[in-house]
This record gives structure tokens, sequence and C-alpha cells, in this order.
């Protein structure tokens, strides 16, 4: 049992010049003791199977999980095993965006739902046991200098249930396919010798009714510290702001897991953005044998720079522990400067601002990769939301990645933080405790959600169960209100124990609630659910496309405008998330059944190209002028017919024009779109927008001719040649001319030469059953795309190259250094 002894430390404030001779953790400190190695390489994959030990390399074979500590019937485990007939991947990985779509059973007695439809047609789950366990196996070596240390893996997150065996060992069964975990392997490492990593993952169970994918889907980390250490997660900063000056209230935990006590010296500083130190508090402490040590200390930071969505200003904590003169270890903990405030009446409010929460819902999921996003795609991700004007993002329904937070965190985005199960059953409240102490230093976060739907809301248990799980947080954090997102039961239950209360969709219920409990902020965490596919703008039943404009939604939800007008007008409200920023595989929503394997209701596809929807919020979230059209202007056949035409603007004016015609003037009215009605004829439609009668933007669809050449377009120029790093490379068909050609499906494909690879390809077609890890794609609605990922350690020039039947093909340049 851990002692725990707590000490207070002597505070430090440092200009920002006073640092020389600081024995700290600026630019010239020594390399940190500590080793944190990401194993993203080298690992080896094979099917396994859910029922059959002999097709699962023996695993509880004769109803044997283990019989001793190490397992003789696991053939994998052992080091001299031949494992040349697995297939080579790098983690993450996502085996499940890999396998075939298999077809319906059958629809429900309403004749509406595929059960197979949720997790997107993927044979997944206990009805498909040679696809659902996958194995995993790295070889590795650690050098006789280890020993010593204390070792462990980190694991950000697998899917799901996954044995870790080391060198034979069972030395970990998790059991949740969101929240992150740790494996401690020191005892039966082999040291200055080679090591065995097998990992047995079993996606036969699931957790949500969305595509959730399978296998090691996060990364992995190798963690290497001195006996006497700052455990995982383990130093807590808690700003109080005043004027001028930040209180840092720093907590740190000091593991030892020796045999001696640990009288040491545990120095922390705060580095600013530059790594300039700027504070610092030194304490000393005992951490007991095979115990803990928590140490409370106070830096006061003048002049604090806060963070912002806007300006997202980091600091970090380096913490540093010293015996005798020496340094053991140092870990950064990142944070930022900020305040949060819920009010009942006036919503939220940021470092003493009201600020709105223009927030969308999401999913881990992305064409080309699936569940496996690599770091860089969660921040493309973040960069898109926040070009619309996004502010905040729901982490539905689970404990997101690291590297989303971290997006967020650096690029400004406000999070909303939630966790998988609300229960109070012991590995629940576990997993509920491993994301708050992981995540509350995060300046994003500024809600935590302890449930989505639940069946529980309205009632009695579930005040007891949100209570309870309240406690645990506001004991682990106790700096950010406990929320959860309600579809009923309001006023009722877990109402009474929440800080804010959240409702998804029935929007038009707040006003009510608000009157009956006004001491109460409350927000939309989830709203909209409006159906649309990008480019379509005919609904179309036999295809299953429904139309991008902002009409169709199904019962529980609404349009985009039935929902942010109400939320934007009413000062109590502190805003909502609509669902969902991007599409995702499962849960195919309208249709509900095959050939639809996606949800539609993204504001943008699965590949991030934006939906039409996505122009509604951006004229509304983002003060940029726009007059965005739709639909796109080439319509052969329908010469005469009236089209229905809209403009998403934020201007005061817009002037419609049809070749040069005016169709008239309209005066753009707050949070709502305008509507001509047109008669086709080819050419072009412009869109004339005015402030106090001067034109301040212009948007034009002009009507494409055939189909001739391919162009291409880099999220970024310049990589980092880390193996992770990606460009997200669209693909357009243009006409002679470079129009966009919006209704065409050439099939492009694309080659790589130099330091990169291409990891998967997509259109955000939700009907498509195309594969993802592929090097050609169909382009859907004129568009697809291509994810080409860095070579580790591999500088230089990165060549793409787009070929398709008929069209003059394409090439860009991208650089790694
Ligand atoms: C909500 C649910 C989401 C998603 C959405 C679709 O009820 O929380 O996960 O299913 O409906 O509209």
């Amino acid at each position: 049992m851990a002692t725990r002894r707590q000490v207070l430390g002597a505070a430090t404030a440092l200009s920002a010049g006073a640092v020389t001779g600081v024995r700290t953790a600026a630019a010239d400190a020594p390399p940190s003791p500590r080793e944190r190695t990401r194993l993203s390489r080298g690992w080896r994959f094979h099917m396994g199977h859910a029922q059959d030990p002999a097709r699962d390399f023996g695993f509880g074979a004769l109803q044997i999980a283990f019989a001793k500590a190490t397992d003789p019937l696991l053939d994998p485990a052992a080091l001299h095993y031949d494992d040349s007939q697995w297939s080579e991947v790098s983690v993450p990985h996502d085996w499940g965006v890999e396998l075939p779509f298999v077809a319906p059973i059958g629809l429900d007695i309403l004749g509406k739902t595929d059960p197979r439809a949720a997790h997107g047609y993927k044979p997944l789950g206990r009805e498909f046991p040679d696809t659902s366990v996958g194995w995993y196996r790295l070889v590795m070596d650690l050098p006789q200098t280890d020993l010593g240390r204390r070792l462990s893996l980190e694991f950000d997150g697998a899917f799901r249930d996954c044995v870790v065996f080391v060198n034979g060992y069972l030395l970990a069964e998790n059991h949740s396919g969101y929240a992150p975990f740790r494996v401690d392997l020191t005892d039966v490492a082999n040291y200055g010798g080679r090591n065995v990593i097998l990992l047995r993952v079993d996606a036969s169970q699931g957790e949500g009714w969305f595509y959730e994918g399978a296998g090691v889907y996060r990364p992995v980390w190798l963690v290497k510290t001195d006996p006497l250490h700052v455990p995982q997660w383990g130093a807590v900063v808690r700003p109080t702001l005043t004027e001028g000056l930040a209180d840092l209230a720093i907590g740190t935990e000091v593991a030892n897991e020796s045999d001696k006590d640990a009288p040491c010296e545990v120095v922390s500083t705060i580095l600013d953005a530059d790594g300039r130190a700027v504070g610092e508090a030194r304490s000393q402490v005992s951490a007991p044998a095979w115990g803990q040590a928590e140490v409370a200390c106070h830096v006061a930071l003048p002049k604090p720079k806060l963070w912002s969505i806007e300006a997202p200003y980091l600091y970090r904590l380096a913490t540093e522990i010293f015996v005798g003169g020496k340094l053991v270890d140092r870990y950064e903990t990142p944070f930022g400067l900020r305040t949060i405030r819920f009010d009942p009446d006036q919503g939220f409010f940021l470092n003493g601002q009201p600020v709105k929460l223009k927030g969308t819902c999401n999913h881990q999921d992305h064409a080309g990769v699936g569940v496996a996003m690599p770091d860089r795609l969660h921040a493309f991700r973040i960069e898109r939301l926040k070009a619309m004007g996004s502010n905040a993002y729901r982490t539905t329904h689970n404990p997101p990645s690291p590297a989303l937070l971290d997006a967020c965190d650096q690029l400004g985005m406000l999070v909303m933080d939630e966790t998988r199960r609300m229960s109070t059953a012991p590995e629940a409240l576990d997993e509920l405790e491993r994301l708050v102490r992981r995540d509350r230093n995060r300046p994003s976060v500024i809600l935590w959600s302890i449930g989505n739907e639940e069946p529980q809301q309205g009632t009695e248990r579930g005040a007891r169960v949100a209570q309870t799980m309240k406690r645990l947080v506001n004991r682990l954090d106790g700096t950010r209100p406990v929320t959860e997102a309600m579809d009923g039961g309001w006023g009722d239950g877990v109402t009474r124990v929440l800080d804010v209360v959240g409702f998804n969709y029935r929007t038009s219920k707040i006003d009510d609630f608000h009157a009956r409990f006004p001491k109460i902020p409350v927000l939309g965490s989830e709203t909209a659910s409006t159906v649309t596919t990008r480019g379509v703008y005919v609904h179309d039943e036999v295809r299953q496309f429904s139309a991008a404009y902002d009409k169709e939604a199904p019962w529980w939800a609404t349009t985009a405008e039935g929902w942010w007008p109400y939320v934007d007008a009413r000062p109590y409200i502190a805003g909502g998330f609509v669902w969902t920023g991007f599409d995702y595989r499962g849960e195919p929503t309208p249709f509900h059944r095959w050939p639809s394997v996606a949800s539609y209701f993204g504001l943008m596809d699965s590949c991030g190209f934006p939906k039409d929807e996505y122009y509604y919020y951006k004229a509304w979230w983002n003060p940029a002028p726009q007059a965005h059209l739709l639909p796109h202007w080439t319509w052969p056949g329908r010469e005469g017919q009236p089209i229905e035409v809209w403009c998403y603007a934020n201007v005061e004016r817009v002037e419609l024009f049809l070749n040069g015609q005016s169709q008239g003037a309209q005066d753009v009215v707050k949070d709502k779109h305008l509507v001509w009605n047109v008669p086709y004829a080819p050419g072009a439609i412009e869109a004339r927008g005015f402030v106090g009668g001067k034109l301040v933007v212009k948007e034009r669809r002009e009507t494409a001719g055939p189909a001739t050449r391919i162009a291409l377009k880099a999220d970024r120029a310049r990589l980092k040649a880390d193996g992770d790093d990606l460009v997200v490379v669209g693909i357009e068909i243009q006409d002679a001319d470079g129009r966009p050609v919006p209704t065409a499906g050439d099939l492009v494909s694309l080659q790589i030469s130099g330091p990169g690879q291409l990891i998967g390809m997509g259109n955000g077609d939700p009907t498509s059953h195309e594969p993802d890890k592929t090097s050609h794609r169909k382009a859907f609605n004129g568009l697809c795309m291509g994810l080409v990922q860095t070579l580790p350690g591999s500088a230089g020039r990165i060549s793409i190259t787009a070929s398709a039947p008929g069209l003059t093909g394409a090439a860009l340049l991208v650089t790694a250094s």
C-alpha cells in the first residue's frame, strides 16, 4: 500500500530574463533520463479466430488461457517463432477498414433498419469469428543498461479487448476500446536481449452504434524511467488568475519503485512557449520505498499569457526530480491559462468574455484510414472545423485520442470530453479516472461529459450514478463542470446532479426548461443531424442520396436553420454541437440499409470536403464575408426548368445574376439563407454581396464542359520526415478551362515517388463499396482524396502523380524534411 506524504514547496517567480544560472528544464538542461519512444514500425500482424483456438495460435486451447504465468501453448510469444508469414503493419492500424463489406442480412420488422448497418457492414462482431480477432507481434531489443529502470508500454487505445503478452507473460487485459492503458514490463523484460510483445486484440464486442474499427488504432509508447519518477499523468497544474497574475497550484506525484526510501528534490519549472523558464518551485520530499509521495507547491506567474481560441498560448510544466543533485527524472506537462464559467443567464465565458459554443460532435474515423488516424489527420480536421468558424468539439461518445486533444490545445478548440460508460462499475469508474487524469491539464477541455442519452437519465438511480461519477471527477479535477447529453428526462434524475445540462435535439424545449430551472446552465449537446450528400441536389431514394439543401432531417433532428437561429437568439444557451462535423462509417442515416455504409450527417464528407451545410455555419460562425451559392450550375437537359438557387451569405444584401442578368436582390436575414428560383440556362450564376451598398464578395458557379483534366491540391507543402506526418491530397476533375465538373466519376490513380507512401484514398460517397487501401478511386461528384504519409527519417521531395483514363494527369511535389 502506498503511503502518501505532503510537503509544501517554496515558490520563486522568475522574470523572463532571469534564467541564467538556474538549474532547470530550460534548453540547456541535461537530457532527461526518461525515454518515451513511439512504437509505430516493425509490427507484424495476423488474423486470429474468435472461436477456434487452432486458428488463434492456440489461445485458450483446452480451456487454458494460461496455466503458468508464462504460456508455452502460445507459439508467437516465443522469440524463435517465425512470423515471416505475418504482414508488416505500422501502428496506428485498423484492420476493419481493410475488410470487405458484407451483404445485408435483412431489414427489421418496420422494413427500415438492417442490423449490420450500424457498424457499416464490416465483418466484425460475434457473427464473424474469422475476421474479428487480430494478433500483433513486435520484437524489440532492450539494452543491458536498461536493467534497473522501470519500463512500461502506454497504449493510447486499442479496439477492443486487448491481451498483452511480453516475453510470454500475460501482463494485461484491457476491455475498453477507448480508454488509455499502461502495462509495466520491468520484471519480465530481457535486458541486453530481444523481447517479444504480443497482443491479441478482439473486436467481437463493440461499444457503440457506429463504426468503431478494429486493432491497435492509436499510438503505443515504450516508456523508460528511473525507479524514482513522476508516474503517468502524475503532475497537475491548477491556475487561479487574478489581475496580472497567475497563481499556479501544482500537484506532483513522485513514485518510488525501489526498496529504499528516496529523499529527493522536486523542481517544478514553468516554461513559456519559447522554452524559457518563467517560474520555479522547489520542494524537498522523501518518497517511501514502493510508495508514492505527493508534493503540493505554488508558483506565482506575473503577466501571464492567456490561452484563447484565437491565441492558444501553451506553457509547459517541467517536473524534475533530483537525488543528491543528480537528475533522475524529467516529465513535461503542457498546460494553458484561461478561465471558464457557465452562467445560467448569459451562457459560457472564456477569460471573462462571453463565447457562444459553435460546436460539432465527431467520431474518430476518416476516409482512407478508418479509426487509425495519424496525428496530423486530427490536426487537419480541427483546422477545417476552425476555418468554418467552429470553436468547440464534443468527443462523442468516448475518450478521444490524445493527438486530437493536442490539436485542440494547440489550435484553439474548446472540448466537451466524454467518457464511454455512464456507470459506477469499478471498471467504468476507472476508465473515467484515466480520462480525467490524462486530460485535466488541457486548456481546451471545458466540460466533462459522463453520458449520452442514457436510459437512466431521468431516474433516481441515474442521479445516484451521476453523483458518484461527479464526485470522482471533482476529486481528480474540480475545475470544470460536469455535464451529460440528454434526450429526455430533463428536470428529473441527473438534472439535479449536473452542473450543465445538455439537450440532444429537442431545442424548442429549452425555453421551458430554463423557465423551470433558471439556475441551471444549458447547452445543445447534440443538434441538427441534418442529412446531406456532397454535391447532390435531388433526393434519390434508389441510389440513396439525400439532397445537399438544408432540408432533410430524421424525426428527432432538425435542419441547421431549425436550431441555430433559436440558440443564437438566446444568450442564456451556451451554444451547441452539430451532429456531426464529418461523415463517418456506420449508422447510415437516413437510409439505414445497404448500399449505404456511412452516415450522411457531416458538414463535411468523410474526406473533409465541405458540403453546402458547412457554408451555412461558416456564414454565421465566421465573420469573413461570404455569398456561397448552391447548387452547381451544370444541368444539361434541364434548360428552361426552374432551379432552386440558395445563397448562404452573411453580408447585408445579395444580388443574383444569371449570365449577367439580374435575378433580383434580397436583404440577408440573420441566420437564414436566401432563395431564388432560376430557370436553368447554361453559363454562370453569380452572387454579389454588398455591405453599406459596397460590393464586398462575389461567388460564381459556371456550367462545366466535359471532364478533361485532373487538378491536385495539397493541404501543406512541407512535411516532417517522421513517418507520421502526412499530406491530404485533394483531387478534382476539371473541364478544359479549369472548371470543376460537379458530376464527374472518373477513376483516378495515384502514384507516389520519393520518401512517401499512399496510406489510403476516399471519395465521400456514403454508398461506395470501393476499398480504402488502394491506389485508385473513383471521383464522387468531381472529387476524391489521397493521404500520403512520410517515411521515418527519409527526407526529400515526394512526388504525387494522378492519372485517369482519357484525362490529362497532374502532379505535385511536397517536401519532407
Ligand atoms: C443521437 C446519438 C448519436 C447519433 C445521432 C444521430 O441520438 O447520440 O450518437 O446516433 O443520434 O442523429
